[in-house]
């Protein structure tokens, strides 16, 4: 049996591979395959092992529908057809939990540096401008006993939460589709409205799935409500905000300052205003770049293409329809 792997991953997966019998087929130039080059190669193999980047659309499913299993190196599948992968009785994978610590420091992080101006201030001394200390000037503000408001409160919403708790004491606030009592027992979090969210909370937070009803859920009208000294954080999909829309609240101080460590499109070109403001913070999508979460998603993905090629459910299963038809 053979896996094409789309793209490098950590050498902990491709020895479970091998362990198995399974030969990897690894892509090894270091650019973005094509849709083309990826159909190319996943027709000469039994399973596909690819990435978020990854077009696993309606078009490409029905190219390579002898595939057995395809397990994505990712939390999130939103670049995958999952109707149309039911539809074909092809199972789909994806690397859950492993990289919700990491993601949730990568927030955290953002929170911190947009409330401190840390992005900017260390702009001004590359630029020659660290002279003297003005104490009105470039002020930061404090996130003690603040309220976090988590949109999509899931596994990587309740490690933000968990941390903002511990370290600020910080009022949790939530808007899910569902209530979470882990959250509201450990944390005392309270389930609100998107409105409500958005109006009470300090830090809005966003950790929900892409899906039709988050795509631009954040728009200027969404930014109007939040309170004038908030701040945005966005660690989960870039298209969950209008881009645009976000330049003008923070340009016109409709909001104090936004952390995002996704972007729309992606990359985001170098030339992007928000890379260039006092109250903003953009990290390249380096949620899960740990080394031990990618390790830990190579080791899920391997999992889910064994497997898969036994014939067996997969462990981290996404469409969950598949075996019913
Ligand atoms: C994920 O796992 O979904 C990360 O955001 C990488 O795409």
């Amino acid at each position: 049996m053979k896996v094409f792997v789309s793209r490098k991953i950590p050498q902990m997966g491709i020895d479970l591979l091998l362990h198995e019998g399974i030969s990897p087929v690894i892509w090894n130039e270091d650019r973005l395959m094509t849709q083309g080059e990826l159909i190319e190669n996943a027709k000469k193999t039994d399973a596909l092992l690819c990435m978020s980047s990854d077009k696993i659309d309606k078009f490409f499913l029905n190219a390579c529908k002898h595939l057995k299993v395809i397990s994505q190196y990712s939390v999130g599948y939103d670049n995958v057809d999952v109707a149309e992968s039911i539809a074909l009785g092809i199972p789909i994978g994806n690397t859950p939990d492993v990289l919700s610590d990491a993601t949730a420091d990568v927030a955290f992080t953002l929170m911190l540096s947009v409330a401190r101006r840390a992005f900017y201030m260390h702009k001004k001394i590359i630029n020659g401008e660290w002279s003297f200390s003005r104490p009105t000037v470039n002020l930061g503000i404090e996130l003690k006993n603040k309220t976090l408001g988590i949109f999509g409160l899931g596994r990587i919403g309740l490690e933000m939460a968990k941390r903002c708790k511990g370290a600020y004491n910080m009022n949790i606030i939530y808007c899910s589709p569902s209530s979470k009592p882990v959250a509201e027992d450990e944390l005392k979090a309270k389930r609100v409205s998107f409105d409500e969210l958005l109006l009470q909370s300090d830090i809005v937070s966003v950790h929900c799935t892409l899906t039709a009803e988050t795509k631009e859920k954040f728009d200027l009208s969404a930014f109007r409500k939040m309170k004038k000294t908030a701040i945005f954080i966005n660690t989960a999909r870039g298209i969950i905000h209008n881009e645009l829309d976000l330049i003008e609240a923070l340009q016109r101080g409709i909001i104090w300052g936004a952390g995002l460590d996704v972007t729309s499109p992606e990359p985001m070109r170098s030339d992007n205003p928000l890379l260039f403001m006092d109250n903003a913070a953009i990290l390249p999508h380096i949620g899960s770049s740990t080394v031990e979460a990618r390790n830990a998603m190579a080791k899920l993905a391997a999992e889910n293409i064994i497997s898969g090629l036994r014939g067996e459910e997969l462990p981290h299963l996404v469409n969950k329809g598949v075996y019913n038809i």
